[in-house]
């Protein structure tokens, strides 16, 4: 039996955006990593999924279209919470935006293609780690707003899967505990 080796599955751990910091994953990592999250599983193959990436000054323009939203959608909110949301984009190098794109296929409902494009999150998470690189996950209001996702060119069958933000972890990652197997995994042997 092969076994997996254990820095590119077991370790991963997510790194807060603020303390990742360059050098982001080149285009050719960042090709490799985009190659890896696309071999995720996916029904009928629909690849209902698409990345957009933003670096350098484009997450200036990032940071005016959440301030703009957030305006919006909390219009007394005060300037502090408008600084602290326009800093998002700016605290790792590279952000992956994962938008899923809805296919009217019946026999793939909504749910399924969402968790394609999960799997694929995940496969650019492991990728991302196995290359060296650290990453997280995050979405929040700014994820579910029209205001966001149309300046990002969002259709109205698209939707944000989640920001992944990218660099090279600041500190070195500690290990953690995983859950015990035996509170997660079950025989079942028959009808309860
Ligand atoms: C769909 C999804 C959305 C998430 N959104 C956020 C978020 O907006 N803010 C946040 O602090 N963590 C968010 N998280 C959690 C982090 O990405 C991360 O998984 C969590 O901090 C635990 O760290 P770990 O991945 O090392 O276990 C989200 C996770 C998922 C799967």
């Amino acid at each position: 039996m092969t076994n997996l080796n254990p820095l590119q599955f077991l370790d991963r751990v997510s790194t807060p955006a603020n303390m990742l910091i360059e050098p982001a994953p080149n285009d050719e990592q960042l090709a490799q990593i985009f190659r890896a999250a696309m071999n995720a599983p996916d029904h009928m193959h629909l690849k209902p999924y698409r990345f957009i990436t933003i670096r350098g000054e484009a997450r200036q323009a990032l940071s005016a279209v959440f301030v703009n939203a957030v305006q919006i959608r909390k219009p007394d909110v005060d300037s502090d919470y408008l600084k602290k949301q326009g800093q998002k984009p700016l605290r790792s190098p590279l952000i992956v935006v994962l938008v899923a794109s809805l296919h009217d296929e019946p026999k793939v409902p909504e749910i399924e293609q969402m968790l394609c494009a999960g799997a694929v999150a995940n496969n650019m998470m492991l990728a991302s780690n196995a290359l060296g690189f650290g990453s997280i996950w995050l979405t929040g209001d700014n994820s579910y707003d029209d205001n966001v996702c149309r300046p990002l060119g969002l259709t109205s069958s698209e939707r944000i899967i989640g920001f992944i933000y990218l660099g090279t972890p600041k500190v070195k990652k500690s290990n953690r505990e995983t859950p015990d197997l035996s509170d997660k995994v079950s025989d079942w042997v028959g009808p309860l």
